[in-house]
C-alpha cells in the first residue's frame, strides 16, 4: 500500500507540472482529491488493513492529502499571477504612440497687435506703464488741459462712476501719471482699454483699445515725433508705406497733428499726436522752459481691422474662430 501512496504522489507531481489553467487544475483536483478520486480510493483500502498497519499508513495518507492540497493551492496562486500579468501587459498604455494633435489657440488679433507693439517699443528703450481703466476726472481731463466746461469733453463723453470718477476715455491719462511720478528724460508707452459713449456699428464700439506714446526731454522736436511715427507705421504696414501729416486739434498738444497712412492710394487715419502742451507739462511738475515733449495715441482696433482685413469692427468681438485662426 505504501508503494501505491508513493506512486500517487509521483503521478500527482508529474501531472501538476503540466497544469497551466483553471480548468486543468479542476480536473487534477477531481482526479486526486475528489470523492471518487485516488486519495479516496486509498482511504477505502485503509479500512481493510490490520490495526497495526492502519496507524502508519493512515499517517502517510494524511501527508499525501496535505501534499496534494498544497499542490493545488500553489498552482492556483501561480495561475492567478499569470492571469494578472497577462492582463497588465495587454492593458499597458504605450506612451510612445503619437497622440492626436490638440488644436492650438491663438492670441486675439488685438492682443497680438498689442504684444507686437509692446515688443517694438521696449526694444527702442521705452518703458511700459500700466494704468487702470477707472480714472479720476482730473487725470482723464483736467490735467490734460480739458477743464470742466471745455467743448472737447463732448467728443469724449464717457461713463461716469460718480461725478469725479470715469472709465478713461483715452490712455492719455497715463501721460500725466508718468510725468507726475518721474522727471525727464521720459520715454513711455501705455496700452489698454478706453471707453466712450458710442453706438455700436461697423466702426464704433464703446470699448476700444489704445496705445499711448510719450517722450519728454530737452530738445525734443516735431521732427522727432514725425520720425518716430513714420517708423512705427512702416513697422505696422510695411516699409514702403507713405504717411501724410495733417494739422489737427487736441487740448493737450500744441501743435497737434493727425497722421494717415497711404494704402492702395487711399488715406487711412492712423493716430493723433502732437507736442505736449506746455500747460500740461507744468501741471505735472515739469519745467516747460527746459523740457519739451511729444505724445501720440493710437487706436488698436482699427489697426487690427486693417491688418487682418476685417471690415466690421464687431467681428473682432464675436470670437469667430475663422478670424482668430488668421493670427499667426
Ligand atoms: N488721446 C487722444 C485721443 O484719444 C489721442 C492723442 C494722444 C492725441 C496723444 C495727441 C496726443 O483721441
Amino acid at each position: 500500500m505504501e508503494k501505491q501512496i508513493e506512486q500517487v504522489l509521483i503521478d500527482a507531481k508529474n501531472e501538476i507540472a503540466g497544469v497551466s489553467d483553471k480548468q486543468a487544475l479542476m480536473q487534477f483536483s477531481t482526479e486526486f482529491l475528489g470523492k471518487n478520486g485516488r486519495l479516496a480510493g486509498l482511504m477505502k483500502q485503509l479500512r481493510d488493513l490490520p490495526i497495526e498497519q492502519k496507524r502508519v499508513v493512515g499517517e502517510k495518507l494524511n501527508m499525501l492529502r496535505d501534499d496534494l492540497g498544497r499542490m493545488v493551492k500553489d498552482k492556483d496562486a501561480e495561475i492567478e499571477q499569470a492571469l494578472l500579468n497577462a492582463k497588465l501587459s495587454s492593458e499597458r498604455v504605450d506612451v510612445t504612440i503619437p497622440v492626436k494633435p490638440l488644436p492650438y489657440g491663438t492670441l486675439h488679433p488685438i492682443e497680438a497687435l498689442k504684444k507686437d507693439l509692446i515688443d517694438y517699443f521696449l526694444a527702442r528703450g521705452y518703458e511700459l506703464k500700466d494704468g487702470g481703466d477707472i480714472e479720476t476726472d482730473y487725470y482723464c481731463f483736467e490735467a490734460l488741459n480739458v477743464p470742466k466746461e471745455h467743448p472737447a469733453r463732448e467728443m469724449q463723453d464717457t461713463f461716469y462712476i460718480d461725478s469725479d470718477t470715469v472709465l478713461r476715455t483715452h490712455t492719455s491719462a497715463m501721460q500725466v501719471r508718468t510725468m507726475e511720478s518721474q522727471q525727464p528724460p521720459i520715454k513711455m508707452i501705455s496700452t489698454g482699454n478706453a471707453y466712450r459713449i458710442d453706438e455700436v456699428d461697423a466702426t464704433h464700439s464703446p470699448i476700444f483699445n489704445q496705445l499711448e506714446i510719450l517722450v519728454v526731454d530737452k530738445n525734443v522736436t516735431m521732427a522727432d515725433l514725425i520720425g518716430v511715427l513714420e517708423d512705427l507705421i512702416k513697422h505696422l504696414l510695411g516699409e514702403k508705406t507713405e504717411i501724410r501729416v495733417r494739422p489737427s486739434y487736441f487740448p493737450f498738444t500744441e501743435p497737434s497733428i493727425e497722421v494717415d497712412a497711404v494704402k492702395d492710394g487711399e488715406y487711412i487715419e492712423m493716430l493723433g499726436a502732437g507736442m505736449v502742451h506746455p500747460k500740461v507739462l507744468e501741471m505735472s511738475g515739469i519745467d516747460s522752459k527746459v523740457y519739451k515733449g511729444f505724445a501720440a495715441g493710437l487706436g488698436l482696433d482699427r489697426l487690427a481691422m486693417l491688418k487682418y482685413g476685417v471690415t466690421d469692427l464687431r467681428e473682432l468681438y464675436e470670437n469667430d474662430v475663422s478670424l482668430l485662426k488668421q493670427v499667426k
